[in-house]
């Protein structure tokens, strides 16, 4: 395994993991929304898949061995000067190619079929007619509801293809050249509005392409290991652990890997979640074992956040004083050459292969920052959220961890609008555990990306008993989402709410009014600053 000891090493064992053949598949990202997702389904299918980008050279792509290629979609016009293209070598390498909507049209140009504006754009729900089910679309229906989202269309099949299916609008909406193994549609199977998209895919994983469904997350955590310690040597490493289910994981398989020479710091600064920080605590120190720093510093937070109420403001101030403390208290352990990061695959994605101004701004706030003295460790590089999950589980990571809801690195802090008091961080604790205790009892946690309360700037006025109050109003935030890029505000059943408001008022001093926030994101974000 020496020779999977630098990361670009491991993603090569990874990918030419078998002894028995390639078993991988490459995604090439055109650009499309949909591109991280139809990874991410491949790895459903427990088939070991990455993205890369479109400009990957073709030797690079040969050299990782893939078993089947599948072209995502796009946003340009494959006749635009200038759009993403295809190597038409890649054809050549008698791999198995599905192309997806642009990727689809990419096939149909290069191989000398026409694609034009018709006039008749598809967004959102359609029929699937398949007039040739071949292996693609084997044992589907001849009609199923598909999801389509494009304004050109193939109008003329390259010679060698037969059309598969059309749709209402569309006359070629799939092509296949089934001897030379290409296969093209332009509906999006990884979508889960297309009726039995996901047997499409495994059509073309297990039978097109032939390859066995046995990849599983859990699969990493060997070869982890094994390249952690072929990184790490017998040097120490330092972990900042956060509550998170990224860190732990990321935690864990440095302690598997390592043992006694990782030592975790859990900077409490004052604005987590109750009992968040002994929670963790436990977990790690008297559970796993791991040795553990708990660092209390809420006075020192709360002292530099005092009479500040600009949000980037509190996030910046936080960030800052986060890696002053981890700093201190690293330096007060001993020499560390290593840092085990929680970074997982969307992070890689978006820096490696998109352009940097979707990268979330606040992406490494509560983190550190990019010019500190250590060498990184990231064993969660190549894994999407919910398979670092499953290897939590795996992990005997306990359930209210692998399962904990995203929480924002500075707290607390940026769901009080205003400033940031001891009053109204007890407040918004408070109500913010009642919530969540609320929404476990309702059977929602899980369903739902993020919920928590808010406590605004305001008050107002309300009665209780004979008095007159004026108190503080929490706002309900519950929202689903599948990445935090965008967001639909929860409709959390009226009991629930009922339930929530009821608790809030009356086990809550400071607090006359229970508020729901209805608004999805985009316009608004996820969090009130
Ligand atoms: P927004 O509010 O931008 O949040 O819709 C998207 C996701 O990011 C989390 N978030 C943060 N995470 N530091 C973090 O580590 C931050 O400053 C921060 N701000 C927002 C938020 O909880 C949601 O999951």
């Amino acid at each position: 395994m020496k020779e999977c000891s630098s990361w670009w090493n491991w993603r090569r064992c990874l990918l030419e993991h078998s002894a028995d053949g390639p078993k991988n598949v490459l995604v090439i990202d055109f650009g499309g929304q949909y591109s991280q997702l139809i990874a991410r389904r491949v790895r459903e299918c427990r088939v070991y898949s990455e993205l890369i980008p479109h400009d990957t050279p073709l030797a690079e792509i040969h050299a990782m061995k893939p078993a089947g290629i599948i072209l995502s979609g796009g946003p340009r016009s494959v006749n635009e000067p200038g759009a993403p293209m295809l190597d038409p070598e890649i054809f050549a390498l008698g791999v198995p190619i599905l192309g997806i909507c642009y990727g689809l049209q990419l096939i149909a140009k290069v191989k000398g079929g026409r694609v034009a504006r018709t006039g008749r754009a598809e967004y959102g729900r359609r029929t699937l007619t398949i007039s040739d089910h071949g292996t693609l679309f084997a044992g589907l229906p001849p009609e199923l509801s598909c999801w389509m989202s494009h304004g050109e269309s193939v109008v003329e099949a390259p010679p060698g293809f037969i059309v598969t299916a059309d749709s209402p609008d569309m006359p070629i909406a799939a092509i296949a050249d089934p001897k030379a193994g290409v296969y093209g549609v332009q509906f999006h199977p990884e979508v889960r509005h297309t009726d039995l998209g996901l047997e499409i895919l495994k059509n073309f994983l297990y039978s097109i392409c032939d390859i066995p469904p046995t990849w599983t997350p859990v699969s990493i955590i060997e070869e982890a290991v094994e390249r952690i310690r072929a990184q790490v040597g017998d040097e120490r490493v330092v972990c900042g652990l956060s509550g998170g289910v990224d860190s732990a994981v990321a935690a864990l398989l440095v302690y598997k890997a390592v043992g006694d020479r990782l030592t975790c710091i859990l900077v409490d600064h004052g604005l987590m979640r109750m009992n968040e920080a002994e929670q963790v605590e436990d977990t790690f120190r008297r559970h796993f074992h791991v040795p553990l720093v708990h660092v209390r510093a809420q006075q020192r937070f709360l002292s530099r956040l005092s009479g500040i109420t600009d949000p980037e403001q509190k996030r910046k101030l936080i960030g800052e004083e986060f890696i002053r403390t981890f700093e201190e208290e690293s330096r007060r352990l001993g020499k560390s050459k290593f840092l085990v990061q929680g970074t997982i695959y969307p992070d890689v994605i978006e820096s490696g292969t998109r352009s940097a101004a979707v990268i979330k701004s606040h992406h490494n706030v509560g983190g550190l920052p990019e010019d500190v003295d250590f060498e990184l460790v990231e064993p969660l590089r190549m894994l999407f959220k919910d398979e670092v999950r499953v290897v939590g589980e795996e992990l005997g990571l306990p359930d209210d961890m692998v399962w904990r809801q995203p929480f924002p690195g500075p707290g607390l802090a940026i769901r009080i609008v205003g400033e940031v008091t001891e009053e109204r961080l007890e407040i918004l604790r408070k109500a913010d555990h009642l919530l969540l205790e609320e929404v476990k009892r309702a059977g929602l946690y899980r369903e739902l990306w993020q919920s928590f309360a808010v406590l605004p700037a305001i008050r107002s006025v309300g009665v209780m008993g004979d008095e007159r109050t004026y108190a503080y109003p929490i706002v309900i935030r519950a929202v689903t989402s599948e990445d935090a890029m965008t967001a639909d505000w929860a409709r959390l059943p009226y009991d629930l709410l009922e339930g929530i408001s009821q608790r809030l008022i009356n086990e809550v001093p400071g607090v006359n009014r229970v508020v729901l926030d209805i608004s999805s994101k985009p316009p608004a974000t996820i969090e009130w600053e």
